[in-house]
C-alpha cells in the first residue's frame, strides 16, 4: 500500500504520509501483516524488530484491537528488540515493559519466540548475539542475519534505535548489536541493534507522527540534499538498506510531513 507520496519531503526509498495517525497505524499495519504472511510463504517464519517510545505504542494495541489483525501470524514470528535501556524488565522506562503489555501479553506468540534484550547480564552483546546466531542457523559476525522487518521510530535530535548523535554504538561496525552511553545518550545506558544488522533488513520502517518532527524531518532532507548522510550528527542518515536489496519506508502522518 502505498497512499499518497509527500511533494514535500524528500527522503531516501519510499515516503508513505497518511492523513492522520488513526490512517497511518492502518497502512503501516498492512503493510506489516503483508511482509508476515509473504516471510513464512518463503521461509516458514518471520523475524519482526520493535522499537519502544511513545508513538508506536498505540500501534501496537491497534494489532491487539482491531480484527483486521486477528489472522496475524504471530505463532510464527520472533520478535526481537531494537533497542533497551539498561533496566529491569519490570521498570517503566523497559522497552520490552510497554510491547509486552500493549501487544505481546494479548497475541499468540510464542513466549521463546520473543527476544527481550539481556541488558542486566554480565555480557549482553555476546548473549543477544547468540540468540539471533541460534535463530539464524548459526550465524557468525561478518556474516550478518537478515530480519524481515524492522519498526524503528525517530526522536528530535535524529537518532532512530539507540543511536544517538556522536555515541559510540554508531561506530560499531562488526557487531549484531552495541551497548551504548555517553553525554549525548538520553540516560539510562542503552543497548541497541547496531547499523549492519538494522542495514541488513529486508524491510526497514521508521514510525514518525506530530508536527514535532517535522523540523528534524525538514533537517535530514536539506543534509541529504545538500550534502549527503552526516551518520554522526543525523544518526537516522545512516539507515540504508538498499545496497543489500532491502526497502526503506518512512511512514508519517501529516502533521510530520508537512509541519
Ligand atoms: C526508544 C526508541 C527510540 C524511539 C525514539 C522516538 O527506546 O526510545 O527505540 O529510538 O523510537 O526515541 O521515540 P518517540 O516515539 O517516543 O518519539
Amino acid at each position: 500500500m502505498r497512499g499518497i507520496l509527500s511533494r514535500m519531503l524528500k527522503l531516501p526509498g519510499y515516503v508513505h504520509v497518511a492523513n492522520d495517525t488513526d490512517q497511518l497505524f492502518d497502512d503501516l499495519g498492512s503493510a506489516l501483516i503483508g511482509s508476515a504472511q509473504k516471510a513464512i510463504d518463503q521461509r516458514g517464519e518471520f523475524h519482526l524488530a520493535l522499537s519502544g517510545g511513545g508513538t508506536p505504542e498505540p500501534f501496537y494495541m491497534r494489532l491487539v484491537l482491531d480484527p483486521r489483525y486477528r489472522l496475524f501470524p504471530w505463532l510464527q514470528t520472533h520478535v526481537w528488540i531494537v533497542d533497551e535501556r539498561c533496566v529491569s524488565e519490570d521498570d517503566d522506562r523497559s522497552n520490552i515493559k510497554m510491547i509486552r503489555e500493549s501487544l505481546l501479553y494479548q497475541v499468540p506468540v510464542r513466549e521463546g519466540s520473543v527476544h527481550p534484550m539481556p541488558v542486566l547480564v554480565e555480557d549482553p552483546v555476546e548473549d543477544y548475539e547468540q540468540q539471533l546466531s541460534a535463530a539464524f542457523g548459526g550465524l557468525c559476525p561478518p556474516e550478518v542475519p537478515q530480519l524481515d522487518f524492522i519498526l524503528l521510530g525517530m526522536g528530535g535530535d535524529a537518532h532512530t534505535a539507540s543511536l544517538f548523535p556522536d555515541s559510540p554504538a554508531q561506530g560499531v561496525t562488526d557487531r549484531w548489536v552495541a551497548m551504548n552511553e555517553g553525554d549525548r545518550v538520553v540516560p539510562p545506558p542503552r543497548m541497541t541493534m547496531t547499523y549492519p544488522l538494522i542495514n541488513a533488513a529486508r524491510e526497514v520502517a521508521v514510525l514518525i507522527a506530530g508536527a514535532g518532527k517535522h523540523d528534524t524531518l525538514k533537517r535530514i532532507e536539506a543534509q541529504l540534499t545538500s550534502g549527503g548522510p552526516d551518520i554522526r550528527e543525523l544518526p537516522i542518515t545512516g539507515i540504508d538498506p538498499a545496497p543489500v536489496g532491502g526497502e526503506l519506508t518512512w511512514y508519517l502522518d501529516r502533521a510530520a510531513a508537512n509541519g
